[in-house]
């Protein structure tokens, strides 16, 4: 990969337990995404990915600390001011939640919220503005984007809805997208229609992505890397393809084995026992307790995520394919 586009090495995100310890959400988590690509991020409720987004954005909830690195268009998204932040977020970095509604306001029309956030950035007058809205909502296939533009919210379906949110984030041109569960409210022929509209956006516009979910099975869809989250830390990393065919942790393997369809016979088999919350995380490897693999050795100190291959990356030190494809 040239330069990449986002750097993120060594994040780390604590949070203040109430005995006055911290609670680690977060750890050294390494992570890179070039210009165009879609990066996925996966993992179980509670394994700390949107804690990962809110850091890059600044919007950690209060009490929480941060340490590493996340190198975006030259600079530390870490260490940026509150006013730096401010201006990075919405305008290069924007981020589309699981629910549109949390980005639209539920009584102002579709063309003033839109219009709001590119002023604010472009300072323009109104009617370029609305110009410039009109034109992404066609980008992301509203029909007759001149009428919705005087619409409310209530009067679209969700999967629109979650489209007007796309529309509103581009309006001011960011370069990536950090998108959390987009499509997890949605019905499956809408979601894969969100999904295909992340791959045209990216293709026209060299759009960067961040794409959040618990389900693997969205990754699949679009994703170029996949980076595997467990407890605060990346477990695996490399190309999708790669990673969803021939997994190499067990945690993966067990993710994958949990998705509709696999498994044989239409069977689902979820991983046995439930992730640790954040208070709990097992010593060791944190998945040793719930690893069919595990050997006494997972239990000592964390593997640390390594090259196992030129393009992939592997913590568990019990991985059947080592002999064969592991780095000298
Ligand atoms: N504001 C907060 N205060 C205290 N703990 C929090 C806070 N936000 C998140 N956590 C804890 O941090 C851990 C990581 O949370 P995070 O929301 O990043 O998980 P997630 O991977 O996005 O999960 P999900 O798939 O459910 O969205 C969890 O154990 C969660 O309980
Ligand atoms: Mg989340």
């Amino acid at each position: 990969m040239t330069a990449p586009l986002l750097d993120i090495s060594d994040l780390t995100v604590s949070l203040p337990a109430p005995d006055g310890s911290r609670l680690f959400a977060v750890r050294d988590l390494n992570l890179r995404i070039g210009t165009g690509q879609i990066a996925g991020l996966a993992g179980e409720s509670g394994s700390g990915k949107s804690l990962t987004s809110l850091a890059l954005l600044g919007l950690l909830p209060a009490g929480a600390r941060t340490s590493g690195r996340s190198g975006f268009e030259g600079r530390d998204l870490l260490s940026l001011s509150e006013r730096d932040r401010a201006a990075v977020r919405g305008r290069r970095i924007a981020m589309i939640f699981q629910d549109p509604m949390t980005a639209l306001h539920p009584m102002l029309s579709i063309g003033r919220q839109m219009t709001e956030h590119y002023r604010h950035h472009f300072r323009v007058p109104q009617a370029k503005a609305l110009r410039r809205a009109e034109e992404m909502l066609d980008l992301v296939r509203i029909p007759d984007p001149k009428a919705a533009l005087g619409r409310s919210p209530h009067e679209f379906s969700g999967g629109m809805r979650q489209r007007i949110a796309i529309a509103m984030a581009l309006c001011c041109e960011p370069s990536l997208i950090i998108a959390d569960e987009p499509t997890t409210a949605l019905d499956v022929t809408v979601q894969a229609g969100i999904l295909r509209l992340f791959e045209r956006l990216r293709a026209e516009l060299g759009l960067s992505v961040l794409l959040i979910t618990h389900d693997l099975g969205v990754m699949s869809a679009v994703a170029d890397e996949v980076s595997v989250m467990y407890a605060g830390r990346l477990v695996e990393a490399g190309p999708r393809a790669d990673i969803l065919t021939r997994p190499r942790h067990p945690y993966t393997h067990g993710l994958l084995g949990a998705l509709p369809g696999a498994g044989g016979a239409g069977g689902m088999a979820p991983i046995p026992g439930l992730p640790p919350s954040i208070t709990t995380h097992p010593s060791g490897c944190a998945f040793h307790p719930r690893c069919s693999w595990s050997q006494p050795a997972c239990r000592g100190e964390s593997p640390a995520l390594q090259p196992v291959t030129p393009e992939r990356r592997l913590a568990c030190p019990v991985d059947p394919l080592a002999p064969k494809e592991t780095l000298s």
